[in-house]
């Protein structure tokens, strides 16, 4: 797959040596993408899109960008190397495969499809085309998440036998009426789901990424709470992994002062990350960091890496110019699109789902 890259880069890069991007969906995540690229000194955003034309048009003065009310357009008439697709989940599956079908390589927005049926044709077009698919799962990148795998890596908490992923916020003070966003969130059709599908796919891709295996098995509730809207705001989610290491996503939006920790237990230790003050504690009985083995806690330093987005959508780039694996991928963004599926099912079906 690689070489494949290689070839369809080095053929795209004798044509130009800025690379050339283009956003489509101008709304709330899609300014976080401009500012991304315009911190990279070799790229430029030179079109943005939005079907509302005062959108695309604020976005596109604010970059000295110009400004589509047709994505379709906007691929014909510009040179893209790299599109971000900005625009809410229902759109996914059908700007992508347009992207693909131009060879134009694409950073979609999480999750990265109404259902893993579409994720999977997604992914496996641009694979077949040897394009760099990369999905917005930043939250693998704050500095807590990446020093605990670091530390789950090399071994500092021994095996992993079990591990919890929890978020909780209030949605509706979150997401204001007055946000773009409830055009799409609560409606089913659009948004594919509730809390499981919005944070709760950052969550679910969080547990693949620290379990390091994938799915044998998924057991879930959700329940709605929140009056006049069609989706779920509470799931907890039981994986089982291949690996045999249970985890539990536990997602809600109706949670006051809720927390987002991730908990990481192994058999020599703990690690726990705390999201709101980024800071990470290990618990640990490894000779490594305990000489006399007994239970030690240590406060470990965190990399800087700035802004997650930023850091992500830089990586991107990297990978496209060093051509090497993109640091989250769509074939990640079609992995946890299966747990959540199995989710759904497991909670409607009250059964338990083996994928
Ligand atoms: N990675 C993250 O942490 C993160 C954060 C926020 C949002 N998101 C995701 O980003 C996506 C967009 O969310 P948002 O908050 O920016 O929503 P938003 O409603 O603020 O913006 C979406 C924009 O897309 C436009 N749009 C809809 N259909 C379009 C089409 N066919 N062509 C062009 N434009 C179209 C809308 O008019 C709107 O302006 C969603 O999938 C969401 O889950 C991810």
């Amino acid at each position: 797959m690689l070489n494949n890259y290689l070839k369809i880069y080095l053929t795209r890069t004798t044509m130009t040596n800025e690379i050339k991007v283009g956003i489509i969906g101008s709304g709330g995540i899609a300014k976080v993408h401009a500012i991304a690229y315009s911190k990279i000194n070799f790229v430029k955003i030179v079109a943005v899109s939005d079907v509302i034309k005062e959108r695309a048009e604020t976005l596109a003065k604010a970059f000295n960008a110009r400004a589509y009310t047709s994505y379709e357009k906007m691929i014909k008439e510009n040179d893209l190397e790299i599109v971000s697709v900005c625009t809410p989940p229902f759109t996914h599956r059908d700007i992508v495969l347009d992207v693909i079908k131009s060879n134009i390589n694409i950073i979609c927005e999480k999750p990265l499809a109404l259902n893993s049926r579409e994720a999977k044709e997604m992914v496996g077009e641009a694979e077949r085309r040897g394009l760099y698919f990369g999905v917005d799962f930043q939250n693998r990148l704050l500095p807590q998440h990446i020093k605990a795998k670091e530390l789950l890596s090399e071994g500092a908490i021994g095996k992993l036998i079990q591990a919890r992923f929890r978020v909780g916020y209030d949605i509706l003070e979150a997401v204001p009426p007055s946000a773009p966003m409830r055009e799409w969130l609560f409606d089913k059709s659009k948004s594919g789901g509730g809390v499981l599908m919005d944070i709760g796919s950052h969550w679910i891709d969080l547990s693949r990424m620290f379990v390091g295996s994938e799915a044998e098995s998924v057991s879930a509730e959700i329940s709605k709470n929140i009056e006049n809207i069609e989706v779920e705001d509470n799931a907890m989610v039981l994986i089982r992994f291949k690996n045999s290491v249970h985890a539990l996503v536990d997602v809600s939006w109706t949670q006051q002062n809720g927390q987002w920790p991730v908990e990481l237990y192994g058999d020599q230790g703990t690690i726990l990350c705390n999201f709101g003050e980024q800071t990470i504690v290990l618990y640990t009985k490894n000779k490594k960091y305990s000489k006399d083995g007994k239970l030690k806690v240590i406060t470990p330093s965190l990399p800087e890496i700035g802004e997650p987005h930023e850091y992500l959508i830089g990586l991107f780039v990297n990978s496209i110019v060093n051509k090497t694996q993109p640091p989250v991928t769509g074939y990640d963004g079609y992995k946890a699109q299966e747990i959540i599926d199995a989710a759904y099912k497991s909670a409607s079906e009250k059964v338990k789902v083996v994928i």
